[in-house]
């Protein structure tokens, strides 16, 4: 069979966005509108993926590095025709069939892609292009045909008569071309219409008039191909997507309380009999594991969560590992490059970042320890500050296994906390603390026995 190349359009700025950010790369989910596109794309057996950029092309190109999509540049972008002619440039000596798909069009599935293919082969046809029925098709081009049910064109909105625009059969801007017997007809299109643009819809009554096999492939499902054009559209299309990926985990074993308001990003893995509440947000390249408890309003981000970790509400952990069995929260904060060791408890009110806390360990109450390594069944009291900024520099607290902490207490890195040592409360520690040692850097408790009495009776 002769091979079959797709090509995506995504040159487009985008206006109706009002984005700096080119269209196709707004996020859904944690990846960008056009990588979904990508990636229905590479399940299909196409030979190559091919991808028009033009408006921003070097976050497209940056985006897309490590993945095997061929780019080709639409300098100026004067419409889904011209960029369609850039590839026709790059192909004109293959034989085959490109398949053209929307950078703007992320729900497509593969499975309809396949069917479209299939059935462009099986019909023998020139051109088939994808279509369906929307019972609100404003803004897609209208599909004509003839009276006895053949295709003869697409006639775009601004362009369509009132009679026309009373049809709900609209062009999905995916198409199956055969290279050589319909693309060089793309030489033919004009820009004589409302937009001033070189419309690919008009290669079809072009191919049409030429007595050429046009087909078209009904699908059922009309929001899988739904075009995002705006931040609204964009939207409906973000809650589709979450309402799919949650529906995955619920049925790999996850409970999700409220399916209504759980945020999880594409791709994420979750273990069995994790339970997630309500106004969680997981996003990123994060994983967790089974019989895990993630509590209301807490954010993850880019996190390797272990088994039976519970994570208490209004937590924000990013770029960090909790290890099996660890608690934190509520009301904590993992910055990132932190490693929570196992059944470590970090309680409320505490900062960590860029340290390891070694199993057992504990941190139970209003601490900030940041640039540190932590021992194994340590205890840190309450108010516990690692001073890890000089002003210029940072530098590192080393706490050793089974350390013990007093409340109030500051660490004034570079300092070394040795293995079984036990600092008093609310002391200062600037040097360090050899084994199994007690410290105290506070003053001594003074009592002046009766000094309130005689304050009042003014002596
Ligand atoms: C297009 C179709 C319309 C169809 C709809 C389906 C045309 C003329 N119209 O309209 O019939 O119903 O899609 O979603 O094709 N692009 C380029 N270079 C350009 C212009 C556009 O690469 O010069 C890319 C855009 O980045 C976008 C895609 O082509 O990803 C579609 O362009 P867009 O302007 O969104 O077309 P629609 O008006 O939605
Ligand atoms: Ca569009």
């Amino acid at each position: 069979m002769k091979p079959t190349y797709a090509l995506i359009l995504a040159a487009g700025k985008g206006t109706r966005m009002k984005s700096d950010l080119p269209k196709v790369l707004h996020p859904l989910l944690g990846k960008a509108m056009v990588e979904y596109v990508v990636r229905s794309a590479k399940e299909t057996n196409c030979s190559k993926i091919f991808m028009v950029i033009g408006y921003k092309e070097e976050l497209i190109r940056e985006r897309f590095k490590d993945q095997p999509v061929d780019f080709i540049l639409q300098y100026e972008q004067l419409g889904t025709a011209h960029a369609v002619m850039q590839a026709h440039k790059k192909l004109a000596d293959k034989s085959g069939t490109l398949f053209v798909l929307s950078g703007d069009v992320p729900l497509i599935t593969s499975a309809t892609l396949n069917a479209l293919i299939n059935y462009h082969h099986k019909a023998n046809a020139i051109a088939t292009l994808l279509t369906t029925r929307m019972d609100d098709p404003s803004g897609y081009g209208r599909i004509l045909r003839n009276k006895h049910g053949q295709i003869e064109g697409i006639i775009e909105e601004s362009d369509a008569t009132p009679e026309q625009l009373k049809n709900n059969e609209v062009n999905c801007g995916i198409y199956c071309f055969d290279i050589q017997e319909a693309l060089p007809y793309l030489e033919k299109i004009e820009c004589k219409n409302k937009q001033k643009e070189y419309y690919l819809t008009d290669l079809i009554s072009l191919l049409r008039k030429e007595k050429k096999a046009v087909e078209g492939y009904s699908i059922a499902n009309s929001s899988e191909v739904m075009g995002i054009n705006d931040r609204s559209e964009l939207a409906v299309a973000g809650r589709i997507i979450r309402h799919k990926i949650l529906q995955d985990h619920m049925i790999d074993g996850v409970t999700i309380i409220d399916p209504d308001c759980t945020y999880i990003d594409d791709g994420i893995t979750i273990g069995r009999d994790s339970v997630i509440y309500p106004m969680v947000s997981i996003e990123g390249e994060s994983t967790i594991g089974t019989h895990c408890r993630i509590f209301p309003f807490s954010r993850i981000y880019n996190c390797i969560i272990g088994d039976r970790v519970t994570i208490l509400g209004n937590t924000v952990i990013e770029e960090s590992r909790i290890n099996t069995g660890a608690t934190i929260g509520p009301f904590s904060r993992m910055r990132p490059q932190s490693v929570i060791g196992e059944n470590v408890k970090i309680g409320n009110f505490v900062e960590i970042k860029k340290s390891t806390i070694g199993k057992g360990s504990k941190v139970s109450h209003l601490s900030y320890i940041g640039d540190s390594q932590v021992g194994e069944k340590v205890n840190i009291g309450a108010g516990t500050i690692t001073c890890n900024y000089d002003g210029v520099r940072k530098h590192q607290t080393i706490i050793e296994d089974e350390v013990f902490i007093g409340s109030n207490s500051e660490l004034v890195a570079p300092v070394k906390i040795k293995r079984g040592a036990y600092v008093g409360a609310g002391s200062t520690v600037t040097r360090d603390v050899p084994p199994s040692s007690l410290i105290t850097s506070r003053s001594r408790q003074k009592i002046v026995k009766d000094w309130v009495l005689r304050k009042k009776r003014g002596k």
